[in-house]
């Protein structure tokens, strides 16, 4: 019989978007139900760039959870612009609150605008961020109008962070929802201070779920989903077991209308069952052994933090779990995240182990 069950440390998403307001309010739980410790994206508008915004925005999400997420940690990070200063960086690890420093190539993705255009003029930044110890998360993408947008992050391995790396061998990286095989090549033949982080959705979708038959908004993020050759490539490293690969559901949620639109916003709300839908694909990978690894050992590893004591399980049922469509927010919708597929795997919420 097949198993029926999974026990897991409760699990930590390295890779998470929140908001603010209404959004984070009604988000929020959703992460905090299944998550331990989430690392916080900090593209807000305005970003989050200095120690004190990431304070005040850590307090907001607390706040947000209404006391009922005591056990939730929400893990800061600040967004590099091309003002950031290194006593920015030196005042945020000496709070410790502050997990890692994010970069976005300006205009990569979604509120990407106070991103950095010229990135060799943060080198010197980095360079600090090695000495204190703080992790740059990439968004790993060019920009440039010529090259194709299923090639970004190939192109940006080669002319963005690999001079990184050569230049200053000493700083942490984390690829941030690698996408391609080149990626996971790239990681795979580096050393142990590069490790990236994975979509839910990346290694269930390629891009005909997204493209053939109509173009389906809800599936459109970035880096936009892949050929399939791709994605096998993405689910054996998830399902390997390998330490430098880890969960970072990147949920993104925007309102419904936003993305049914002629210029839809880039972003999959994944929160609410991303663990169901992971299980399924390492089962599908006969790697269920492999899960707790990816979800709840390696991400944590790599920031330094404890493995979380308490623990969750997961069931597989004979009928498909029912997730819900969508969730409220005020007067709009947020669309959740549709494998397109039956999921067999959901949490287990009713009983505390
Ligand atoms: C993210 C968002 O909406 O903030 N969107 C996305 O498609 N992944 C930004 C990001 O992670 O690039
Ligand atoms: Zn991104
Ligand atoms: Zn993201």
């Amino acid at each position: 019989m097949s198993q029926q069950e999974i026990i897991l440390n409760k699990p930590d998403d390295m890779h998470l978007h929140l908001r603010d307001g209404d959004m984070l309010s009604a988000v929020v739980e959703h992460s905090a139900r299944d998550f331990a410790r989430t690392i916080i994206m900090p593209n807000l508008v305005p970003p989050v760039t200095t120690v004190e915004d990431a304070m005040s925005y850590r307090q907001r999400i607390l706040d947000a959870l209404g006391g009922s997420g005591t056990s939730f940690e929400p893990l800061m990070t600040l967004y590099l612009t091309e003002v950031t200063t290194t006593y920015d960086l030196e005042n945020a690890a000496a709070l410790g609150m502050v997990k890692a420093v994010k970069l976005y190539p300006a205009g990569a993705t979604t509120n990407s605008d106070s991103g950095v255009r010229d990135i060799p003029k943060s080198y010197h930044l980095f360079e600090k961020m090695a000495e204190l110890g703080l992790p740059l998360l990439v968004h790993g993408e060019v920009t440039d109008a010529d090259i194709d947008i299923f090639d970004r992050e190939a192109v940006f391995i080669d002319r963005v962070l690999d001079p990184i790396r050569r230049t200053i061998p000493e700083l942490r990286i984390v690829m941030e929802h690698v996408t391609t095989k080149n990626g996971i090549d790239y990681v795979g033949n580096a050393d142990n201070k590069l490790c990236a982080t994975l979509t839910t959705h990346h290694l269930m979708l390629n891009r005909n779920a997204m493209l053939a038959g109509g173009f389906r908004p809800h599936y459109y993020c970035l880096p936009i989903l892949k050929r399939e050759e791709h994605r096998q490539a993405l689910r054996a490293a998830a399902t390997s077991g390998d330490a430098r690969f880890f969960l970072g559901t990147d949920s993104a949620p925007h309102p419904t209308h936003t993305k049914e639109s002629a210029c839809g916003c880039a972003g999959v709300f994944s929160a609410a069952n991303s663990l169901g839908c992971l299980a399924t694909v390492f089962e599908e990978e006969q790697a269920l052994e492999n899960l707790n690894s990816f979800t709840s050992l390696n991400g944590a590893k790599f920031y330094g933090l404890d493995i979380n004591e308490v623990k969750m399980r997961l069931i597989r049922t004979s009928e498909p779990a029912v997730f819900p469509k969508n969730i409220k927010v005020g007067a709009e919708t947020v669309t959740v995240f549709d494998p397109g597929m039956p999921i067999y795997w959901h949490v287990d919420h009713t009983t505390s182990l």
